[in-house]
């Protein structure tokens, strides 16, 4: 047993997304969360940038005496998540597109991808692609202006709904059926996104699959909390906690109701 908190970081609100799920699925787990929005957004940063960045982020998790690390960043995972394991002795899960159950559960043979420049152009995504889409023809929507969006609380406005069409309408004039969200920051979205795409196709989000994941990696290294654990969730942001309370507020307020 390990009643140490399970750290969790992003770029900034986004990581959110997956903190939900394993807030929901571990409720003895006590958590960090750490929102390097001053740094926001990673999507076009270089791999170097975002490679120190992210090496930041863990060092102030340890500070705080995290026992495991979720990168809630698809971006920095698929930059970073290799240096972070080799240079820190501590279980490090990652996120990536969610790229195999597209490709996998496909009828029509195409799906698309909306994820930031970073994911998009690494060694890691591509490799993914190549393993599991092979066979499916795969469109890349580089969406890095969707984070700005959700980093300000623009979902639900004229301009979400502008920015969305820009990259759907082109899709939804292809034979797409599954469209892969591949930022951590587009689950906010879902309800602007679904009222561009209706009910037409699958939006794949691997955040409930990352809690999942948790939980494994947590049993197998033998360091769950106790089940009398006294949970504690913190917060905290390298710039403006604003956006962030008030995004973690919302959550908590619909998991409560
Ligand atoms: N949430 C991050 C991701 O999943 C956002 C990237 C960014 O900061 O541009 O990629």
């Amino acid at each position: 047993m390990n009643n140490y908190p399970a750290g969790i970081f992003d770029s900034g609100v986004g990581g959110l997304s997956v903190w939900q799920e394993i807030d929901q699925l571990l409720p003895c787990e006590s958590i960090v969360y750490y929102a390097d929005n001053a740094n926001c957004p990673y999507g076009e940063k270089t791999q170097a940038e975002v490679t120190a960045l992210s090496e930041n982020a863990v060092r102030f998790l340890l500070s705080k005496k995290c026992k495991l690390i979720v990168i809630a960043c698809n971006t920095a995972t698929s930059m970073a998540i290799d240096t972070l394991r080799a240079n820190f002795d501590l279980p490090i899960i990652g996120i990536v597109p969610a790229i195999k159950p597209a490709a996998t559960n496909s009828k029509t043979g195409v799906i698309a991808i909306l994820a930031t420049t970073g994911t998009l152009q690494s060694r890691k995504f591509n490799e993914t692609r190549e393993k599991y889409a092979g066979q499916t023809e795969v469109i890349l929507v580089e969406a890095n202006d969707l984070v700005g969006i959700v980093e300000q609380g623009l979902q639900n406005t004229p301009q979400a709904e502008a920015a969305l069409r820009r990259h759907l309408d082109p899709l939804m004039k292809r034979n797409i059926d599954h469209i892969v969200l591949g930022c951590t920051h587009f689950p906010f979205l879902i309800d602007d996104i679904r009222k561009i795409t209706g009910n037409s196709v699958i939006l794949e989000n691997p955040a409930a699959a990352i809690a999942k994941r948790t939980e494994y990696i947590l049993q197998k290294e033998k360091i769950c909390a106790s089940p009398n654990n006294k949970k504690q969730v913190e917060f905290y942001a390298s710039g403006n906690i604003d956006l962030l309370q008030k995004f973690q507020l919302r959550i908590a307020k619909k998991l409560i109701n």
